[in-house]
């Protein structure tokens, strides 16, 4: 049976019409069989994500202290190449459930190349005369991390308050006007 709607949500919210089509096994054990797997590449997503900020705050901090773009090459191309790893990982959403073992091992390899980045942009400081460890700010919350890369949160907010009240409406009709929306 093909199940299909234009009301996209989680698959989780009606297991009964989604992954029961071809399952046998409980919503349950299906529900937590999703959150398990999630749990487990969030583990090292949570790791990877650390040091990525840790990098990224001390390759600035590299800069700052004189460092030349010969010196950084090898740290920014790491820098990348973790990343990378992270936007393939969590941009994607579903493949943490779809593809568990891929998905751990793209953020094991991104893990593993931010902490080489780390290693690299350390030798560069030491190089440039530093040795120790690069003072971190205070990105304890989402708030505080916001304010330390300089988002402007007020506008930021407007231009969404904007955009719900005068874009968002406009997709609404033309699609209703299509027929492409279900209105139940
Ligand atoms: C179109 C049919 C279909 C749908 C819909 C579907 N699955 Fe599957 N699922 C499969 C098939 C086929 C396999 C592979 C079975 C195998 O290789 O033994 C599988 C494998 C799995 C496995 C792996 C089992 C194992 O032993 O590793 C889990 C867990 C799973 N599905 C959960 C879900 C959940 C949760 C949903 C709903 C979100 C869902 N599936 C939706 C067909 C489906």
């Amino acid at each position: 049976m093909k199940f299909s709607d234009h009301h996209i949500q989680s698959p989780l919210a009606m297991i009964d019409r989604t992954c029961q089509v071809c399952h046998r096994e409980s919503e349950e054990t299906l529900r937590n069989n999703v959150y398990e797997r999630q749990r487990k590449a969030n583990e090292i997503r949570n790791r990877l994500e650390q040091e990525l900020a840790k990098v990224h705050i001390e390759a600035k901090y590299a800069w700052e202290k004189g460092a030349t773009e010969a010196q950084m090459q090898e740290a920014l191309k790491l820098i990348r190449q973790a990343q990378w790893r992270w936007d393939f990982a969590v941009a994607s959403h579903g493949a943490s459930f779809h593809a568990p073992q891929e998905i751990q091992r793209i953020l094991g390899h991104g893990l593993d190349k931010a902490m080489q980045a780390r290693l690299t942009v350390s030798k560069v400081l030491a190089k440039n005369g530093f040795v120790g460890e690069v003072p971190m700010p205070d990105i304890s919350t989402k708030e505080k991390a916001q304010k330390y890369i300089g988002l402007d949160m007020k506008t930021e907010h407007e231009n969404k308050e904007k955009f719900l009240k005068t874009i968002v409406p406009r997709w609404l009709e033309k699609a209703k006007a299509n027929g492409r929306l279900v209105t139940t």
